[in-house]
């Protein structure tokens, strides 16, 4: 008898795997513990100390890495796309980020100045949305924004070819050993393509979980320069 299974088998075999996924998202849990309580009467008037606020908070909660966000870009023929970057600063001039101009964002970027941005942490059961137009930094302030980084950050940008194919894992092996050892003897080695962005909002969006799914939605719409509307949603 032979050993390889028939295909009735890995048919079977594949239902249970299917089955045991589902089983395991349907038992995760979701806000189990205890959340904040958000009252959107009381917040500013400017959406930009509120979400100073919170990342501020997530980050005393314990949530890893609150600094993290996805970045969504639309390419040439309308579709989104999708990505984690580290957020740099958020300051009066919209929510700071770096990234390589010639990647598949940069491009896109270029194509099309517009993106949005999210933030979920868990600990305090809180999403922030952002969406708004981006502008490319100078080459002088890309370049004090990558001096301002960890030496691997440095290392990282100066691999460059960033969302080109790769033919080997050792050819990233081989150009990384030789970015480190660059990194290391030149900390100031220029990355002409790394370019910092900047996202000036024109709506942000804090959602506060809630246990029993009364989430509070609370919407800031700019109207002016340094002007803003706000709203509540539906949840
Ligand atoms: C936690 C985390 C942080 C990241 N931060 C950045 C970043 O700040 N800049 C960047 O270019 N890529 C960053 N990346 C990698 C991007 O998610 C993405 O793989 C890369 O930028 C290529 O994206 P693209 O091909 O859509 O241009 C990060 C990935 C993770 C998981």
């Amino acid at each position: 008898m032979s050993n390889v299974p028939d295909a009735r088998q890995q048919e079977q075999e594949q239902d249970e795997r299917q089955e045991s996924f589902r089983r395991l998202l349907r038992s995760l849990p979701v806000w189990d513990t205890e959340l904040p309580h958000f009252d959107p009467a009381a917040a500013p008037d400017d959406p930009l100390p509120l979400f100073q606020q919170w990342l501020s908070d997530a980050a005393r909660a314990g949530t890893p890495e609150p600094h993290t966000m996805s970045l969504a870009t639309v390419g040439a023929t309308g579709r989104p796309s999708v990505r984690t970057v580290m957020l740099h600063d958020a300051d009066e001039r919209g929510w700071h980020f770096a990234t390589h101009r010639t990647s598949r964002k940069g491009r896109e970027l270029a194509a099309r100045p517009e993106a949005a941005l999210g933030f979920y942490w868990p600990a305090v059961g809180r999403q922030v949305r952002i969406q708004g137009t981006v502008t490319a930094a100078d080459a002088a302030e890309s370049r004090a924004d990558l001096g301002k980084r960890s030496p691997g950050a440095l290392a990282a940008a100066l691999v460059g070819h960033q969302s080109e194919e790769l033919s080997s894992y050792a050819e990233l092996e081989r150009a990384s050993e030789a970015a480190w050892e660059r990194a290391r003897r030149e900390p100031d080695a220029p990355v002409d393509s790394w370019t910092l962005y900047v996202l000036a909002a024109d709506e942000v969006e804090f959602f506060q979980g809630d246990a029993r799914r009364r989430h509070v939605r609370l919407v800031y719409r700019r109207t002016g320069p340094g002007s803003w509307t706000t709203g509540l949603l539906w949840p």
